[in-house]
């Protein structure tokens, strides 16, 4: 049995979780500046860093309450060392060395995007054995900063498959749903909610960049300068933006992104003949994407088996330490606590 005690402060949020063999949660805690940021119109790292000083302790504290484990019965501490932003990694970690300094425990540094893969082995112990997790795996991890395609051979066996080579699509719901003046920050749930208020059918009002390019890159930022010129012309005709236009925009936006993520995903589904394929990242939590995703899967086949779907529940979709602990259950590798720095550039194929 193992019991790990995560601790992730890349951005905005500042989590603590104790996590039991890497599926299963045994108490969390999490705390949340993103309204500070919402004021602002956007993440100032300044204040985020700041709100994880002031939230560090308090957030441990009330997950190590919750869990009634005392740190003696720990196996070790992981923390988040990147990518993120840079303030914020740094508080977390020094509070994760000087735990595992203080307790006498191994600390095992994780990488961001690869917890976000993890999110989808909670809860596989309770899984019949036909149901759990096999590799090859395709992982997509579509978040507020990052848009990557992954084939895990294995846990921590990844071969790169493709990513964005502009915006992230969180990014681009996030810049879309601040063109149509829908929220200043982290947009992409407010956008999704415009969107289902409109109830035409889609008419492909924005391309699919890249979606036939026979790679598996993706290109978003060209849907979101259309989005702006739309916007343009709209408030030629009169200074504010119509509830129609809103809706209308936002759902064709979210039509054109869900499409292109879900065309690429199975195109590599089946060209690496995956068993698994899992998703994660804040955008997972995309109700479009995930019903076109559900249906694009398990119409797979042909000769090959329809590869097994897992997308984590919504709170295990966006920023976390449950999947941390997860992912250093996983990726056993301790690092010496000396060496252990913020990594705020990290890829998702970097070794953390
Ligand atoms: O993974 P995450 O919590 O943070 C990063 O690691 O970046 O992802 C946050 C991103 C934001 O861009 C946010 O707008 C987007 O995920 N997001 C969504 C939805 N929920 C969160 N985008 C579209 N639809 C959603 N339902
Ligand atoms: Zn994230």
């Amino acid at each position: 049995m193992s019991l790990i005690l995560g601790i992730e402060t890349s951005c905005d949020e500042t989590a603590v979780a104790i996590v039991k063999d890497g599926v299963e949660v045994v108490a969390e805690a999490l705390a949340s500046s993103a309204d500070v940021h919402m004021a602002w119109g956007g993440v100032i790292p300044e204040i985020a860093a700041r709100k994880q000083v002031e939230s560090i302790i308090p957030v441990l504290d009330v997950c190590l309450q919750k869990s009634a484990v005392k740190p003696s019965d720990l196996d070790a501490v992981a923390v988040t060392v990147g990518p993120g932003l840079v303030g914020s990694l740094v508080i977390g970690i020094a509070a994760a060395k000087s735990l595992a300094l203080a307790w006498d425990k191994p600390l095992v540094a994780v990488n961001h995007l690869v917890g976000h893969i993890y999110a989808n082995f909670l809860g596989d112990h309770l899984r019949a054995s036909a149901e759990k997790i096999e590799f090859p795996a395709m992982a997509m991890v579509v978040s507020g900063g990052h848009t990557d395609l992954v084939l895990m051979k294995g846990h921590g066996d990844f071969e790169y498959v493709g990513g964005t080579l502009d915006d992230a699509a969180g990014e681009a719901f996030d810049k879309a749903a601040r063109l149509l003046g829908i929220a200043p920050y982290l947009g992409g749930v407010k956008l999704s909610e415009q969107a289902q208020l409109w109830n035409e059918k889609p008419n492909h009002m924005f391309k699919r960049p890249m979606v036939d390019s026979g790679d598996y890159n993706f290109s978003f930022s060209g849907i979101k300068t259309a989005v702006l010129t739309k916007v343009k012309e709209e408030q030629a005709k009169g200074p504010k933006l119509t509830e129609g236009f809103i809706k209308e925009i936002s759902f064709e936006f979210e039509d054109s992104v869900t499409d292109i993520l879900t065309v690429k995903l199975l195109k590599a589904c089946q060209e690496f003949k995956v068993k698994s394929v899992l998703l994660g990242g804040g955008v997972s939590a995309n109700s479009v994407l995930r019903k076109k995703i559900k249906e694009g899967v398990s119409s797979l086949g042909g000769n090959d088996a329809v590869p097994k779907l897992f997308i984590p529940e919504l709170k295990l979709c966006t920023d976390n330490a449950i999947y941390i602990a997860s992912c250093a259950n996983f990726n056993f590798n301790p690092v010496d606590i000396d060496l252990v720095d913020a990594k705020p550039g990290l890829s998702v194929m970097d070794k953390p």
